[in-house]
């Protein structure tokens, strides 16, 4: 007993994992909902529709369909891997074949394995501020170290190639790019992209580009890849499903870049997953090689929910809201409202005020310190525009009496 008492229960590689905030905040507003409190959750970041029937339709039909009971490569269903390949020239622009797509459990097991596969300990990874959730832990567990390039509202929360470029060190290997950005909403212009995509390349930088929400843009906004400005092999694209067709659940995403990183992640997969379920890659297929109705329908709702949103953040005083051109998020800055006083109680930071906002307005929204800016929440606008409107409502009631 003596010398295994003394040992950690934990290890501190997954110790130091921090739970996702946002669904600690998802978690805590669906028990207040199961306890009977009308609770209106801007937190999840999810579509609220129903993934379209033909994508259904085909996972019923491979769940029938004996070969898919079964192991297939761990890489993905070969007529997948070329579908996401046909895709990615149709978005991104750029012809990769098959052999430099790897099919994983969902965009997350993207960014956890492409870190993995990239970063050696003490290599140095540049991401932008606020940023989603799951890269610090993703590149932490890797061993890699993350480089803040901290933006704010003033700017819309877009960074410069003098930014960049003032945090870069010779043991910086990657720049992750999210264009449109979670949780600001932020869209690089095409010049922008440009700019910073051969400032990378000037430098031998990798560069990681999460492109989930390349179809949610709005407005004069146009997505760009940052792939048509870097070397050919070094620059690795993390996709999936969830937010262009409603699949969040069906968990199918992937990894693109030169075959030897392909090859290497895919190793990785083989012994921590094996492949992603048959049933829910035939649905994949069914939605990457279909067309783009579904999300173009979900953009005229989020655009509208988008518009209804900003407006209502800024007219209550203390918020500022700048207007997001891409995602389904709103980054409000909240400091002014700060120290104020709110039903006697005096939020210091943005987490207290979140917490003042959910048990006194029973509305849902994550605090900034998830994202690495204290000081601001994150509001999700996928939800239904009467949910959106009371909400925010209430929001605007109890912030109102900040004194
Ligand atoms: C920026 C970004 N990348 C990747 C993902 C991963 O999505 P999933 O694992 O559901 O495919 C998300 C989900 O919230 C996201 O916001």
């Amino acid at each position: 007993m003596g010398d295994m008492s003394t040992r950690p229960r934990i290890s501190a590689r997954i110790s130091a994992i921090a739970e996702s905030a946002t669904l600690a905040v998802d978690a805590k507003a669906k028990a207040m909902k199961a306890a009977g409190r009308p609770v209106i959750g801007f937190g999840a970041g999810e579509p609220d529709f129903p993934t379209p029937g033909y994508i259904v339709e085909a996972a019923v039909e491979a769940a029938k369909t004996p070969k898919f009971h079964k192991y297939t490569p761990a890489g993905g269903l070969p007529e997948l891997k070329q579908a996401v390949a046909d895709k990615t020239l149709r978005d991104s622009g750029v012809q990769v074949s098959a052999d430099q797509v790897l099919i994983t459990n969902g965009g997350k097991q993207a960014v956890y394995q492409a870190f993995a596969t990239l970063l050696d300990p003490g290599d140095e990874v540049l991401v932008v501020a606020p940023y989603w959730t799951t890269y610090p832990e993703a590149i932490k567990l890797a061993g890699g170290v993350q480089v803040d390039v901290v933006t704010d509202e003033s700017t819309g929360y877009l960074a410069s190639v003098e930014q960049l470029e003032a945090a870069r060190t010779e043991r910086t290997k990657v720049l992750l790019f999210v264009s449109p950005s979670n949780p600001t909403g932020a869209v690089y212009s095409r010049e922008q992209v440009e700019a910073i995509g051969r400032w990378a390349g000037e430098h031998g930088l990798w560069v990681v580009t999460d492109e989930i929400y390349e179809h949610l843009v709005y407005g004069g906004a146009e997505f760009t890849s940052i792939v048509h400005y870097l070397p050919a092999d070094h620059w690795v694209i993390l996709n999936g499903v969830a937010k262009t067709y409603a699949m969040t659940g069906w968990r199918v995403g992937w990894l693109i870049g030169p075959k030897d990183v392909v090859k290497a992640a895919t190793n990785l997969q083989s012994h921590a997953t094996s492949n992603v379920s048959n049933v829910a890659q035939m649905a994949a297929l069914a939605a990457v090689r279909g067309d783009l109705s579904a999300v173009d329908e979900m953009k005229t709702a989020f655009d509208r929910r988008r518009k209804t949103m900003v407006r209502m953040l800024n007219e209550i005083p203390g918020v500022l809201c700048p207007e997001p051109e891409g995602a389904f998020y709103v980054y409000p800055s909240v400091k002014e409202l700060l120290g104020k006083e709110i039903r006697g109680k005096r939020p210091q930071t943005s987490a207290e005020l979140a917490e003042l906002v959910l048990e006194e307005a029973e509305v849902a929204v994550v605090p900034g310190e998830a994202f690495g800016t204290p000081g601001y929440f994150r509001l999700s606008y996928a939800l239904g525009d009467d949910d959106l409107v009371e909400g925010v409502s209430r929001l605007a009631k109890l912030l109102s009496e900040a004194r």
